[in-house]
């Protein structure tokens, strides 16, 4: 683990007061683990701007899969042409016509992006979300 270095931080009363209210909310037990975590956050988000990066993400898909067979068969098909980002899928029938897939990727940043893009724009596709992570 490497070394410890603690440093000041001067806020206004009221961020800081925000501040507080946001660590409450998120149950973080002191502010130091609410800046590290913002601070990873923003390191990650920074890291994950570069599309040669190896990073890993996570797709959610919501559907009406009565949409079309040719809809469910593009689905398919972009997955299929991508097969090498694709580590899994989870497929969830939210009702009688909702779907919910989650598809857990990972690549090259900007390849995860586009695959992204690509599947949330399908016309039929409700809502498509991605969240990047990475190991590192
Ligand atoms: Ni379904």
């Amino acid at each position: 683990m490497s070394d410890i270095t603690r440093f000041g931080i001067s806020l206004d009363s009221d961020l800081l007061a925000e501040f507080d209210q946001l660590c409450a909310r998120k149950n973080y037990p002191s502010r130091s683990e609410a800046i590290r975590d913002l601070i990873r956050s923003s390191l990650l988000e920074n890291a994950c701007q570069d599309p040669g990066k190896t990073v890993m993400g996570i797709l959610s898909l919501i559907y009406n899969h009565h949409h079309g067979g040719q809809f469910m068969q593009s689905l398919v098909e972009i997955q299929h042409d991508h097969h090498a980002l694709v580590l899994s899928s989870l497929h969830i029938h939210l009702d009688s016509h909702l779907c919910l897939e989650a598809l857990v990727l990972k690549g090259p940043g900007g390849q995860i992006r586009q695959l992204a893009d690509r599947l949330s724009a399908v016309k039929g596709v409700l809502h498509g979300a991605l969240t990047i992570t990475s190991q590192g």
